[in-house]
């Protein structure tokens, strides 16, 4: 939530800033900003003399590319903020970068000052003027209060006086050549280029410029200079850390062509998911090591305890069926907002996943955290390399779905649903549970799902005619069972983030017990009735919804004659395991949210109140 990007170095860089918040704003896009160093006369003042200039916007970032544009303001320093409003409306005069009294100091935020009420009245109660009504106003004034000379001992001493959460980035006039950092849990990283040093809140923002990152940890506060960079502890003594190339390329992060980022990250899925089998499945067999669990550890696991939110709380409901029935281990998973406050259980013999896309989720963090303190060791799935979550978690498993852009989780998502397919699979046949005859069926079917994926995108055209007929339907119930079940939920979940359309993902079973009084000739009802062991139950709640007089579109298996019977639509799906539709069925249903969400004109990247990781609770 908020993106950040701050630029030093021997180029101009109001358009680094702009292309970076650009890139970065599926983080927030409600409001955004820039502070660019100028210095008063280029020739002679280099970055001696020099004002800092802001220019703001409410709403996306074209509305401040396009004030960018026009003016004729740039320099070789400066620091940029797209913003997803926490305290205080989505404004321009809430748009970030704040300023102190005298407007020689600039400040951009991604995070929540808890304590700002507090310290406001305090920096008030010492005359500081404030303008807008947000938490961040008050770092520079106590930027302002705390510079003796100094910016990154101000910056330290500041980070001593906040709670709450947060990556700050500052810039001062008498501090002219430096640009000061500091994180709080809000995720910062480094970019080093032989042009100058950038600042980002996550890759893509600079990926463009270069490769070459260091992540900054909690506490820490680093000191950026056109050639230079250096990092600090809490204490305020510097550390050495090594950098790390990101395999990221830009091409991966752009649209390629295509009109969306959603759209080209459904359509990247057959890559997605071959890319997170790499290495660990080939020729039937199937390597898991960077588990990190030994033959007898994993034989000894009593429980798999898995925390997640939205997207990837979906892909954890696969986890759960796939290990419990493969590797008969009992599987519990919670939504990481509730677990953190539950106080919940922890055993020695409790192995604890965390899923999540971004690995910037805080109450997954939280979660973690939470876990840890009680002492069990946790495993993350994550598709970001260095992300907090990696670094605070016992054993990592990266996803390698490549950087997912739009807001909705679409690609990431079908790559953590083979990780979970990869573990049951291994605990399986390490626990001696799965019949070899199974276990190579299992594999065999892995190795041709990217086909069947790319099957379904094949007939996406088919999928855009149902989304063109129905999108006029005000209520849409998304009905499955087993394996379905997590498809209709996340069926459900897509369909209300970029459409806006009431959408229910239930049990199909539960219909009777409330969601069947919603039903009428307004509902659409999506039912996924892939042919497995509950087909014939999916089809008689189908006929039951169909006889209140909803419209029905079926999710079939290829070949299927019978459900067609009951349904208006049908989209079919090629055949595969029962376990294995988990992940099949739902590639219909994002493109189907998508084709809605498009006639109804709606922004599918960014959609309204959203963002990509959540760094709020
Ligand atoms: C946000 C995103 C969702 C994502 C969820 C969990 O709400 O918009 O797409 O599923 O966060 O994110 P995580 O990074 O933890 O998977």
């Amino acid at each position: 939530m908020c993106g950040i990007v701050a630029y030093i170095g021997n180029r101009n860089c109001k358009n680094i800033l702009i292309d970076g918040l650009k890139r970065l704003e599926y983080r927030g896009y409600d409001s955004a900003g820039i502070a660019i160093m100028v210095p008063q006369d280029p020739k002679r003042d280099a970055l001696g003399n020099v004002t800092i200039e802001v220019l703001k916007e409410a709403g996306k970032i074209k509305e401040l590319a396009g004030q960018a544009k026009e003016s004729r303001i740039d320099g070789k320093c400066g620091i940029g903020h797209t913003r997803w409003a926490t305290h205080g409306e989505p404004t321009k005069i809430n748009a970030h970068p704040h300023q102190d009294c005298s407007g020689k100091i600039a400040v951009i935020h991604n995070g929540i000052i808890e304590n700002f009420d507090e310290l406001r009245s305090e920096l008030k109660e010492k005359g500081h003027k404030f303008i807008s009504d947000t938490d961040t106003e008050v770092l520079p004034h106590m930027l302002e209060e705390y510079y003796d000379g100094d910016l990154l001992l101000a910056m330290q001493r500041l980070m001593g006086r906040i709670k709450g959460s947060g990556a700050i980035v500052a810039m001062s006039v008498d501090s002219p050549g430096e640009i000061i950092g500091a994180r709080i849990t809000s995720p910062l990283i480094v970019g080093i280029s032989r042009d100058g040093n950038f600042l980002a809140s996550d890759m893509p923002a600079v990926l463009e410029h270069t490769r070459n990152f260091i992540v900054i940890n909690d506490y820490e506060t680093v000191r950026l200079t056109a050639n230079k960079v250096e990092i600090f502890d809490n204490n305020g003594k510097p550390i050495e850390r090594e950098s790390f190339r990101a395999s990221w390329s830009i091409t991966s992060a752009e649209k390629s062509g295509y009109e969306d980022f959603m759209l080209k990250e459904i359509f990247e899925q057959p890559y997605g998911v071959k890319e997170s089998m790499r290495g660990r499945l080939s020729n039937g067999e199937l390597h898991f090591d960077e588990l990190g669990l030994n033959s007898k550890q994993i034989k000894d696991i009593k429980k798999v305890q898995i925390i997640a939110c939205g997207t990837s709380y979906h892909a954890a409901l696969i986890g759960k069926q796939v290990i419990e029935r493969w590797a008969k281990i009992p599987v519990e998973v919670d939504l990481s907002s509730e677990y953190r406050y539950r106080d919940p259980l922890v055993d020695e013999g409790y192995l604890f996943v965390a899923i999540t896309q971004s690995g910037e989720t805080i109450d997954t963090l939280a979660a973690i955290r939470e876990a840890k303190s009680k002492g069990a060791k946790v495993m993350a799935i994550t598709n970001v390399v260095g992300s907090t979550v990696a670094r605070e978690s016992d054993s990592v498993i990266y996803t390698h779905a490549g950087p997912e852009i739009g807001v909705c989780a679409t690609k990431t998502f079908t790559s953590q649903i083979i990780i979970m397919y990869l573990m049951g699979l291994y605990f399986g046949k390490i626990r001696g549970t799965l019949k070899d005859a199974d276990y190579k069926k299992i594999i065999d079917e892995l190795h041709v799902i990217p086909n069947k994926i790319q099957n379904i995108l094949n007939r996406a055209d088919e999928l855009k005619e149902v989304a063109r007929r129905t999108f006029k339907h005000t209520c849409f119930l998304f009905l499955g069972r087993v394996f379905g079940l997590p498809a209709a939920l996340e069926g459900a979940l897509k369909l209300k983030e970029i459409s806006y359309i009431h959408a229910e993902g239930y049990p199909a079973g539960e219909m009777k017990h409330g969601p069947i009084a919603l039903t009428d000739a307004k509902t659409v009802v999506v039912g996924i009735i892939p042919d497995d062991s509950v087909y014939d139950k999916m089809l008689s709640n189908i006929q039951e919804v169909k006889a209140r007089k909803a419209s029905i579109f079926s999710i079939i298996s290829e070949g299927d004659k019978n459900s067609g019977k009951y349904s208006d639509y049908l989209f079919e799906i090629p055949r595969t395991i029962e376990e294995l539709y988990g992940i099949l069925t739902i590639i219909p249903l994002q493109l189907y949210s998508y084709y809605i969400a498009k006639n109804l004109g709606k922004d599918v990247d960014q959609p309204r109140n959203l963002a990509k990781s959540v760094t709020v609770e």
